[in-house]
């Protein structure tokens, strides 16, 4: 009766529900994309619902994407709503824990160190590591067998962004102590944390001291090298240890550190998510698995040399496979910002309150027939122009003619008005984008030389529903695949 009485005009349409407080938590936390479809069809593309007792207002579909992407600085702010969960979990002064402008300045230091002349040195690593992880795994020992895939991927995403991104003598130390120490500092990252971060609870306390301890292994090395005044590596840590901010100071050792943890735990669940996703519709679609590497045999001779960044731009389809997968299971499928100033949206009579909190769904329009014919068919071919389920000639026309601005970090697309945006859009867009390609399409381009794929109960074209209950999404577990080795 409440929300009817004293319903403001000016505000979107409130989802009913029973409980304060609790509102819409529960319902939409079980999946959100299917969650947000539903009240969609009663409400339209905005509507606000209760979560965790913050009026929470979503805006869906592309024009949804750039009022909140794109939303000015005076208008928006993530740091209000993470900081609460990264700080803890990264350490002080970096990301969410400083002023925008700061961390505008911290992602270009770490886009500079993403480079194509890195990436180029970052695919042998890369392919040696996944050649060793599948020598050495006690779960791919024989000639075939069946392995709940997500776990293979995590390992095989911590081993290959550190051994990139913070050097061999970081990687060296990837041991089970520190493998235990990220998962400690992971459980921050559970969403209970929004509401609890404080708590004197046992795992915010292994959080607390995971932090600590590895954030000590990182600043020892940084300091080792400034000792040994060693110059050799041009690494992700090399590059941090030598920025320097634009009003003169250099970047103090504990932010390169927290920089390093920030970059790791960023990169780790996106990428082993869709590792994963890859290879449950790989196992799945074992016919465009057979299809990919006929595509190396093709391009890159039946030899099969070995992978460089620059014949990893020449498999067309291997590119498509994780654009198609990225397209269904955007890792993020929430993102939120605090309201700092009341917000009209344009061409309707709301105006959004600074008490209400705004939340871009990018994941919804991605798999909405509108822009993608047969949404939820997992199609990489779709992304070729010929294509009879071809996304809409908006999204394929985005591209290198597409205005740019700088937010301070390099340029990126002027525009986030756009159905298909799983590394964000504005000021807040993923810098890891380039680095998650490079990673993800040599470990799928080493799966193909190396495996067959099948789901074990011998269906096709179906893969495991999704996990939501983190704040990055994944598959539910266990998601089992079959293997065998092709060569053996
Ligand atoms: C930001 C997605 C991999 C580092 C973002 C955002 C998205 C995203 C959607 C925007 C978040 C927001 O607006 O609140 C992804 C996906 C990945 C991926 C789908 C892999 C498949 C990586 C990797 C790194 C990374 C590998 C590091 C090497 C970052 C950073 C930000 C970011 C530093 C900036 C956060 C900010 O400015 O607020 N990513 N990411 N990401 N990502 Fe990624």
């Amino acid at each position: 009766l409440n929300q009817i009485l004293f319903k403001n005009p000016n505000e979107p349409p409130m989802v009913f529900h029973w409980f304060p407080i609790i509102g819409s938590t529960i319902t939409y936390g079980i999946d959100p994309p299917r969650w947000f479809k539903q009240q969609r069809e009663k409400y339209g593309d905005i509507f606000t619902f209760v979560l965790l007792g913050k009026k929470t207002t979503v805006y869906l579909g592309p024009a949804g994407n750039e009022f909140i992407l794109n939303g000015k600085i005076k208008d928006v702010s993530a740091e209000e709503i993470y900081t609460v969960l990264t700080t803890p979990v990264f350490g002080k002064d970096v990301v969410y824990d400083c002023p925008n402008s700061k961390l505008m300045e911290q992602k270009k230091f770490m886009k500079i160190a993403l480079s194509t002349a890195a990436f180029q040195r970052y695919v042998p690593i890369i392919t040696a590591e996944v050649d060793d992880y599948f020598k050495r795994s006690a779960d791919f020992k024989g000639k075939s067998g069946i392995v709940n895939i997500p776990k293979s991927m995590a390992e095989l995403t911590i081993f290959t962004a550190s051994h990139t991104l913070q050097g061999s003598e970081v990687r060296s130390k990837f041991d089970e102590k520190v493998a235990a120490l990220y998962h400690d500092l992971d459980m921050g990252f559970s969403p209970i944390n929004f509401a609890l971060y404080w708590a004197p609870l046992p795992w915010n306390a292994r959080r607390d001291h995971a932090q600590r301890t590895v954030a000590k292994i990182y600043m020892d090395v940084i300091k080792q090298r400034r000792a040994a005044g060693a110059t050799e590596t041009e690494d992700m840590m090399w590059h941090l240890m030598n920025s320097t901010y634009k009003n003169g100071t250099p970047v103090p050792d504990h932010e390169v550190a927290h920089m390093l943890i920030a970059l790791l735990m960023a990169g780790q669940h996106s990428s082993s998510s869709t590792s994963s996703w890859i290879c449950l519709w790989l196992a799945a679609r074992p016919d465009v698995m057979e299809a990919l590497y006929q595509e190396q045999i093709e391009v890159l001779g039946a030899d099969l040399p070995p992978l460089t960044y620059e014949n990893l731009q020449k498999l067309s389809l291997n590119q498509a496979v994780l654009k198609e997968t990225l397209r269904l299971h955007a890792p993020i499928h929430s993102i939120m910002r605090a309201v700092k100033s009341p917000m009209p949206v344009p061409n309707t009579r709301y105006v959004i309150p600074t008490n209400h909190t705004l939340l871009a769904a990018s994941g919804v329009s991605a798999s909405d027939p509108k822009y993608f014919p047969e949404p939820d068919l997992w199609e990489p071919t779709r992304w070729d122009k010929d294509s009879p389920i071809a996304p809409s000639s908006a999204i394929q026309a985005s591209g290198e003619d597409e205005e740019k601005i700088d937010y301070g970090y390099g340029l990126v697309s002027k525009g986030a008005n756009s159905p298909y945006l799983p590394f964000g859009a504005g000021r807040h867009r993923c810098i890891g984008e380039q680095f998650a390609g490079v990673q993800l399409q040599t470990i799928t381009a080493m799966l193909v030389r190396k495996f067959k794929f099948s789901n074990p109960d011998g269906t096709t074209g179906k893969v495991i529903g999704t996990d939501y209950q983190s704040l990055f999404s994944r598959p539910l577990e266990p998601a089992n695949i079959r293997w065998e080795k092709r060569d053996e």
